[in-house]
């Protein structure tokens, strides 16, 4: 597991190369390590975008429209769950608990925590970061 994480960390997500190699490491097959990525929602076999979206599915967040906000992260982006757009701007994943309760709904975009949400906010931070990428853009 710490080597699945920490190659994760490193590459952003576990190529096929990868898988191999750790498989070769600890002197086994590429199909066992795949299996134990595939068991752990944590690993991911694509790259992500370049904003993470984590929105929470726990249960306070559950309670309070978790599961609206999820909805209007998808629409805005046009992706589902465990895809990420195909300007690799952003990955939608959902998380069990972020331990912001207290202000759910909650989503993280990176590490920035986002609570108290609805779906006009979700509109808006998603708005921030699409012209925070325009405006680093060069011309
Ligand atoms: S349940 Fe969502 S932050 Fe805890």
């Amino acid at each position: 597991m710490p080597a699945l994480q920490q190659t994760q960390e490193a590459l952003g997500y576990l190529p096929d190369d990868a898988i191999e190699a750790l498989a070769r490491h600890f002197r086994t097959s590429p199909s066992y390590v795949y299996g134990v990525i595939t068991f752990y929602p944590q690993f991911r076999l694509k790259p992500a975008g370049r904003n993470l979206i984590k929105v929470c599915r726990g249960t306070a967040c559950h309670v309070k429209g978790g599961p609206r906000i999820r909805q209007e992260v998808e629409r805005q982006l046009g992706i589902k769950e465990g895809e990420t757009t195909e300007d690799m701007e952003f990955t939608l994943e959902t998380v069990a608990c972020i331990r912001a309760c207290a202000i759910a709904p909650t989503m993280l975009i990176n590490k920035e925590t986002y609570g108290q949400l609805t779906a006009k906010k979700v509109a808006e931070i998603l708005a921030e970061y699409r012209a925070w990428r325009m405006a680093s853009e060069p011309a």
